[in-house]
């Protein structure tokens, strides 16, 4: 078995066993071409046997990056082809991954998976990887023109002068030490901390609700992810009753009638929650009628 930096050449073959991985497809196709020209990343292939020919073709792929900050690897996309699956190929993409991080200096490796993905989970978990917090992801489509009704709210875009309150908030908010204190980017869990969160004020991504003191912040992603750009996503969700996340969910469902431009040819696009499973939630989601779409589990490890 080769562990190799994938090829051009491979994309063709790759794809032939990553199309039906999951009872809803797979989303390799629509990455390859990012992940293969991804900075501070490695896309890898194994080769696991030879064809008359003596051409090695591949058997299972796995990307591997540096997230911001340089001190923590995300491993993503790993997939075996299923004939040649339980023969220790992922386990060696693990290691190979995790070589990488080393040496790039990293101290902390993290993935997420489905939390029904038993094989993924028990994979993970034999390679030193332990839970590290509980996500839920709830998905909808909208019309993007359309005559939802608007639901009264006292939440807001906040402006750099929330900072330092946002910041104290997340000091002593639950949900943000139940999160692993991460958000979404592109379905990658990164660390959220003061930079980032001037960040998304300065992108008006960042809204609250509570006054004087904020009882809730939601973190908005407006431009879609990979060549998606149908998809409103809520990266970060954190309150501190339920009815401040009802004012955060009233507002950010008022705020897809208004903002969002749909994709040329398309009259609706995708809202998207990516949350801790806090208490409230599945409540305020059923009233909103947002339906919950998959669990995940954010595992980490040294390295
Ligand atoms: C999950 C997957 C990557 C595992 O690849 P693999 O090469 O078969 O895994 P390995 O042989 O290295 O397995 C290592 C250990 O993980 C666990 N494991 C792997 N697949 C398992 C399964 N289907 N059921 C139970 N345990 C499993 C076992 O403990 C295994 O050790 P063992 O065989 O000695 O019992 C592969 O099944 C796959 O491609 N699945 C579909 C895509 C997917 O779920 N990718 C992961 C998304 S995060």
């Amino acid at each position: 078995m080769i562990v190799r930096t994938a090829k051009k050449s491979d994309k063709e073959e790759v794809l032939k066993f990553c199309s039906n991985t999951f009872e809803w497809g797979d989303y390799i196709h629509q990455v390859w071409d990012i992940w293969s020209a991804e900075q501070h990343s490695k896309l890898y292939v194994v080769d696991y046997e030879r064809r008359k020919n003596n051409n090695n073709f591949p058997v299972a792929i796995s990307h591997v990056t540096i997230c911001p900050g340089k001190r923590q690897i995300w491993l993503e996309g790993i997939r075996v082809h299923p004939a040649h699956r339980r023969k220790k190929i992922a386990t060696a993409l693990i290691a190979k991954m995790l070589q990488f991080g080393m040496r790039q200096g990293a101290i902390e490796a993290s993935a997420v998976v489905a939390t029904d993905n038993i094989g993924s989970r028990l994979m993970l978990e034999n390679n030193g990887f332990s839970v590290i917090s509980r996500w839920v992801y709830y998905a909808s489509t909208h019309k993007a023109v359309g005559s939802s009704r608007i639901r009264p709210t006292d939440a807001r875009v906040a402006s750099l002068e929330d900072l330092n309150d946002v910041c104290n908030y997340l000091t002593d908010s639950p949900i943000y030490k139940l999160s692993g204190k991460r958000y979404v980017k592109a379905w990658r869990w990164y660390f959220l901390n003061r930079n980032t969160l001037r960040h998304f004020i300065k992108k008006r991504n960042l809204i609250v609700t509570g006054y004087p003191s904020p009882n809730g912040i939601a973190l908005l992603n407006r431009c879609g992810y990979w060549h998606r750009r149908d998809a409103l996503q809520i990266v970060y969700l954190d309150s501190l009753s339920k009815s401040s996340l009802q004012n955060l969910v009233a507002f950010l469902t008022n705020l897809r009638i208004s903002s969002i431009k749909p994709p040329p040819n398309s009259h609706s696009y995708v809202l998207q929650f990516l949350a801790y499973q806090s208490e409230h939630l599945p409540v305020v989601m059923k009233k909103f009628d947002i339906k919950e779409s998959e669990q995940f589990l954010l595992y980490a490890r040294r390295l």
